[in-house]
Protein backbone atom coordinates (compact mmCIF):
# COMPACT_ATOMS: atom_id res chain seq x y z
CA UNK A 1 0.00 0.00 0.00
CA UNK A 2 2.67 2.59 1.02
CA UNK A 3 5.04 1.42 -1.41
CA UNK A 4 1.93 1.94 -4.29
CA UNK A 5 1.28 5.01 -3.47
CA UNK A 6 4.74 5.99 -3.31
CA UNK A 7 5.27 4.77 -6.71
CA UNK A 8 2.37 7.29 -7.57
CA UNK A 9 3.83 10.03 -6.16
CA UNK A 10 7.49 9.40 -8.01
CA UNK A 11 5.23 8.89 -11.35
CA UNK A 12 3.80 12.77 -10.59
CA UNK A 13 6.37 14.16 -9.73
CA UNK A 14 7.73 13.14 -12.96
CA UNK A 15 5.25 14.26 -15.35
CA UNK A 16 5.10 17.44 -14.07
CA UNK A 17 8.66 18.28 -14.77
CA UNK A 18 8.30 16.23 -18.15
CA UNK A 19 5.21 18.97 -18.55
CA UNK A 20 7.08 22.24 -16.65
CA UNK A 21 9.90 21.70 -19.07
CA UNK A 22 7.62 21.90 -21.82
CA UNK A 23 5.94 24.63 -20.83
CA UNK A 24 8.86 26.62 -20.15
CA UNK A 25 10.49 25.77 -23.74
CA UNK A 26 7.50 27.39 -24.98
CA UNK A 27 7.79 30.17 -23.46
CA UNK A 28 11.57 31.14 -22.33
CA UNK A 29 14.05 31.80 -24.85
CA UNK A 30 16.65 29.19 -23.77
CA UNK A 31 19.27 31.23 -22.18
CA UNK A 32 22.24 29.01 -23.65
CA UNK A 33 21.19 29.81 -27.20
CA UNK A 34 21.62 33.12 -26.43
CA UNK A 35 24.88 32.80 -24.71
CA UNK A 36 26.15 31.01 -28.36
CA UNK A 37 25.02 33.22 -29.96
CA UNK A 38 26.84 36.01 -28.27
CA UNK A 39 30.25 34.19 -28.05
CA UNK A 40 29.69 33.46 -31.42
CA UNK A 41 28.81 37.03 -32.57
CA UNK A 42 32.03 37.88 -30.62
CA UNK A 43 34.08 35.44 -32.58
CA UNK A 44 32.54 36.69 -35.81
CA UNK A 45 33.57 40.18 -35.08
CA UNK A 46 37.29 39.42 -34.80
CA UNK A 47 37.57 36.94 -37.44
CA UNK A 48 36.22 39.59 -39.83
CA UNK A 49 38.74 42.15 -38.25
CA UNK A 50 41.91 39.75 -38.66
CA UNK A 51 40.62 39.04 -42.37
CA UNK A 52 39.81 34.91 -41.21
CA UNK A 53 38.06 34.18 -44.24
CA UNK A 54 37.15 30.10 -42.80
CA UNK A 55 36.63 31.14 -39.45
CA UNK A 56 34.22 34.12 -40.76
CA UNK A 57 32.28 31.85 -42.70
CA UNK A 58 31.89 29.41 -40.37
CA UNK A 59 30.92 31.81 -37.35
CA UNK A 60 28.58 33.45 -39.96
CA UNK A 61 26.65 30.15 -40.99
CA UNK A 62 26.07 29.33 -37.08
CA UNK A 63 24.80 32.30 -36.29
CA UNK A 64 22.34 31.98 -39.41
CA UNK A 65 21.45 28.25 -37.75
CA UNK A 66 20.95 29.98 -34.69
CA UNK A 67 18.69 32.85 -35.89
CA UNK A 68 16.61 30.05 -37.50
CA UNK A 69 15.70 29.27 -33.66
CA UNK A 70 15.55 32.02 -32.45
CA UNK A 71 12.93 33.05 -34.91
CA UNK A 72 11.35 30.00 -34.78
CA UNK A 73 11.13 30.18 -31.07
CA UNK A 74 9.13 33.44 -31.23
CA UNK A 75 6.69 32.13 -34.21
CA UNK A 76 6.03 29.50 -32.00
CA UNK A 77 5.52 32.09 -28.94
CA UNK A 78 3.21 33.89 -31.25
CA UNK A 79 2.27 37.61 -30.70
CA UNK A 80 5.70 38.73 -31.07
CA UNK A 81 5.78 39.86 -35.03
CA UNK A 82 8.75 42.36 -34.60
CA UNK A 83 10.64 39.72 -32.98
CA UNK A 84 10.23 37.11 -35.66
CA UNK A 85 11.20 39.91 -37.98
CA UNK A 86 14.19 41.13 -36.30
CA UNK A 87 15.45 37.21 -36.20
CA UNK A 88 15.03 36.97 -39.62
CA UNK A 89 16.65 40.12 -40.38
CA UNK A 90 19.48 38.45 -38.50
CA UNK A 91 19.47 35.53 -39.94
CA UNK A 92 19.60 38.10 -43.75
CA UNK A 93 22.78 39.83 -42.52
CA UNK A 94 24.84 36.43 -41.16
CA UNK A 95 23.73 35.35 -44.84
CA UNK A 96 24.99 38.16 -46.44
CA UNK A 97 28.41 38.12 -44.21
CA UNK A 98 28.79 34.35 -45.43
CA UNK A 99 28.59 35.93 -49.15
CA UNK A 100 30.86 39.19 -48.59
CA UNK A 101 33.41 36.82 -47.25
CA UNK A 102 33.25 34.71 -49.90
CA UNK A 103 34.20 37.45 -52.20
CA UNK A 104 36.75 38.31 -49.71
CA UNK A 105 35.09 41.81 -49.50
CA UNK A 106 35.51 41.86 -45.57
CA UNK A 107 34.32 46.00 -45.25
CA UNK A 108 30.76 44.90 -46.43
CA UNK A 109 31.15 41.94 -44.42
CA UNK A 110 31.79 44.55 -41.17
CA UNK A 111 29.24 46.91 -42.10
CA UNK A 112 26.58 43.81 -41.50
CA UNK A 113 28.71 42.76 -38.85
CA UNK A 114 27.88 46.47 -37.24
CA UNK A 115 24.26 46.49 -38.07
CA UNK A 116 23.77 42.58 -36.78
CA UNK A 117 24.78 43.98 -33.63
CA UNK A 118 22.31 46.83 -33.72
CA UNK A 119 19.86 44.25 -34.32
CA UNK A 120 20.66 42.40 -31.22
CA UNK A 121 20.31 45.59 -29.45
CA UNK A 122 17.05 46.58 -30.98
CA UNK A 123 15.81 42.97 -29.94
CA UNK A 124 16.55 43.22 -26.42
CA UNK A 125 15.11 46.43 -25.62
CA UNK A 126 11.67 45.38 -26.81
CA UNK A 127 11.78 42.12 -25.49
CA UNK A 128 14.04 41.12 -22.82
CA UNK A 129 13.18 41.67 -19.19
CA UNK A 130 16.20 42.30 -17.60
C1 LIG B 1 14.73 38.49 -31.93
C2 LIG B 1 15.17 38.92 -30.64
C3 LIG B 1 16.62 38.82 -30.26
C4 LIG B 1 17.72 39.01 -31.05
C5 LIG B 1 17.78 39.39 -32.51
C6 LIG B 1 18.86 38.81 -30.17
N1 LIG B 1 18.46 38.50 -28.90
FE1 LIG B 1 19.67 38.17 -27.30
N2 LIG B 1 18.05 37.90 -26.12
C7 LIG B 1 16.74 37.98 -26.53
C8 LIG B 1 15.86 37.77 -25.40
C9 LIG B 1 14.34 37.77 -25.45
C10 LIG B 1 16.70 37.56 -24.29
C11 LIG B 1 16.30 37.34 -22.87
C12 LIG B 1 15.62 36.05 -22.66
C13 LIG B 1 14.73 36.14 -21.44
O1 LIG B 1 14.87 37.09 -20.65
O2 LIG B 1 13.91 35.24 -21.31
C14 LIG B 1 18.07 37.65 -24.78
C15 LIG B 1 19.19 37.48 -23.98
C16 LIG B 1 20.49 37.62 -24.41
C17 LIG B 1 21.66 37.48 -23.58
C18 LIG B 1 21.65 37.19 -22.11
C19 LIG B 1 21.78 35.69 -21.88
C20 LIG B 1 21.97 35.38 -20.42
O3 LIG B 1 22.55 34.31 -20.17
O4 LIG B 1 21.53 36.15 -19.58
C21 LIG B 1 22.77 37.68 -24.37
C22 LIG B 1 24.23 37.63 -23.94
C23 LIG B 1 22.28 37.94 -25.70
N3 LIG B 1 20.90 37.90 -25.70
C24 LIG B 1 23.10 38.20 -26.80
C25 LIG B 1 22.62 38.49 -28.08
C26 LIG B 1 23.47 38.85 -29.21
C27 LIG B 1 24.99 39.01 -29.16
C28 LIG B 1 22.65 39.03 -30.27
C29 LIG B 1 22.99 39.44 -31.69
C30 LIG B 1 24.09 38.81 -32.38
C31 LIG B 1 21.28 38.80 -29.81
N4 LIG B 1 21.32 38.47 -28.48
C32 LIG B 1 20.18 38.92 -30.62
C33 LIG B 1 16.28 38.24 -27.81
C34 LIG B 1 17.08 38.50 -28.91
Amino acid sequence: MLKGARKTWVALALLAAVFGGVRAADTELDMDLMQTIEDTNKSLASNIATQNAPGSTSDAKELQALFGKVEAHFVAKGDAPDAVDLSRKSRELSEAIVKSVATKDFGTASDSATTLSRTCRTCHTFYKKS
